[in-house]
């Protein structure tokens, strides 16, 4: 099939990548030359496991091309939308601006019969909101919302647990889905092809469930960890253990262990803006109390960085001026080299604006962090990077830190003997018993 996919972020470049690997025709489309140059070479713009591999082969077989012309859109039969919804400047909604021009730069390509799939996560809504300019050239509109988490993207792509097809909620209600909705359900089915010959769940919906399904899921995700972080809060002023505790509550199938690992929390382009903009849209529609928990869920969040930081700060004595502290980790989490809103960062700033000498180390995201935080110290080899340091703080958990650096390894390069272990990654006894003063995060 001959697919467009527009907007190559995170998103949509390993979408482009992805499908075309699949065997589909693919044109990627962005307004940032850069980006498009860089994908036109095949090389990848960003760190994503896979995703230079693919994007290798998909330019060499002549199937993947990207570009910044919008008419290349012209003769593709599914227009994926792919674009960035960040949260909006003065507030906690999700800015639509790149969704509204995305569309409308597209309009003019769109034939009878072609399928626009919105992939962004968007306000509920807000498909109904679009539709009419799209139908109005005969084209159908659905809404597929992705569920890839960064670090597995291509994986989660190509083999994802669940696909998700909101058609328009009108026929969609009114069961007469032998329509164009139907069709366009089926369309999604041939581009998913692998995913849906190995029986993957595929749920063909409304709009408005298909966008709520999205927001739903990473409030859900967000919460659990929220939920977790709690409880390392009671258990700080208990004795309690809070990774143990979560094991043993995730024994049970029904709670389950994934996304119980409390630490310094959630980061990212996603699970930080997407609460706020549900909480946001939850407001518009009058039902702003049936989410208040989301505003705790990301209160929680915050408190544990801060946590974090009182943690260094007692571990050296009540005071940081002109200690040095190597910051283990600047992504938002490993195998990413994304620094939206990642915890690890804000430590590593807020350590800093307290006086501490801060080096911050990260195996992928230290171009990225260094043009967001030119001010912070940043050295790309580890052992070079703790050398000397009085403290070392994991806040990104690769396994170069967590799996790889051993107390024993890290006693031969640092002066001080404190690790905070923003993550819970490492084995406090290890640490103890080779003469390390350790602390978790909700851990005696
Ligand atoms: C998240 C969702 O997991 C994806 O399903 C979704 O598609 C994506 O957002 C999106 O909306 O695009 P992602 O942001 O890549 O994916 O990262 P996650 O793996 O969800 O991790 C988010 C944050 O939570 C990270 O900072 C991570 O360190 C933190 N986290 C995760 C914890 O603090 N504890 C955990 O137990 C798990």
């Amino acid at each position: 099939m001959r697919l467009s996919v527009i907007g190559c972020g995170y998103l949509g470049a390993v979408h482009a990548a992805a499908m075309a690997s699949i065997g589909h025709e693919v044109v990627g489309i962005d307004v940032d030359p850069r980006k498009i140059e860089s994908l036109s070479r095949g090389e990848a713009p960003f760190f994503e496991p896979d995703l230079q591999e693919l994007l290798t082969a998909g330019v060499a077989s002549g199937r993947l091309r990207f570009t910044t012309d919008m008419a290349a859109a012209s003769g593709s039969s599914v227009h994926f939308i792919g674009v960035g919804t960040p949260q909006q400047k003065d507030g906690y909604a999700a800015d639509l601006t790149y969704v509204n021009a995305a569309v409308d730069a597209l309009l003019p390509y769109l034939r009878p019969g072609d399928i626009v799939a919105g992939k962004s996560t968007v306000p509920v809504g807000t498909a109904a909101e679009l539709a009419p300019r799209i139908e109005a050239t005969g084209a159908t509109l659905v809404w597929n919302p992705e569920f890839l988490r960064e670090g597995w993207a291509v994986q989660d792509t190509i083999d994802p647990d669940r696909l998700v097809v909101g058609v328009s909620s009108r026929s969609f209600l009114a069961r007469s889905t032998t329509g164009d909705e139907a069709h366009a359900a089926d369309i999604l089915r041939e581009v998913y092809h692998p995913a849906v010959a190995k029986g993957t769940p595929f749920i063909v919906t409304d709009w408005a469930t298909a966008e709520l399904v999205k927001v739903a899921a990473n409030a859900f995700l967000a919460t659990k960890i929220s939920f977790i972080n709690a409880m390392a809060e009671i258990a700080e002023v208990t004795g309690a253990d809070v990774t143990q505790l979560a094991d043993a509550i995730g024994h049970d199938a029904r709670i389950g262990r994934r996304f119980l690992g409390a630490g310094i929390g959630f980061g990212g382009g996603c699970l930080p803006k997407d609460i706020r903009a549900f909480s946001a849209r939850a407001e518009e529609l009058g039902r702003g109390e049936s989410v208040t928990f989301l505003r705790e869920v990301d209160a929680i969040n915050l408190r544990r960085r801060e946590r974090a930081v009182q943690l260094v700060v007692d571990a050296l004595g009540g005071q940081v001026f002109e200690k040095k502290v190597t910051v283990l980790g600047a992504a938002f989490k490993p195998y990413s080299d994304d620094i939206r809103d990642s915890p690890a960062l804000d430590v590593a700033v807020r350590l800093r604006g307290l006086g501490a000498s801060i080096t911050v180390t990260d195996p992928a995201a230290i171009d990225n962090a260094r043009r967001l935080h030119p001010q912070l110290d940043y050295v790309e080899d580890r052992d070079e990077a703790i050398r000397g340091a009085d403290a070392i703080v994991l806040v990104t958990e690769w396994d170069e830190y967590r799996r790889e650096l051993t107390p024993e390894h890290a006693s031969t390069l640092t002066s001080g003997r404190v690790v905070v272990d923003g993550r819970n990654g490492w084995d406090a006894a290890a640490w103890r018993a080779a003469g390390w003063t350790y602390y978790g995060m909700g851990r005696p």
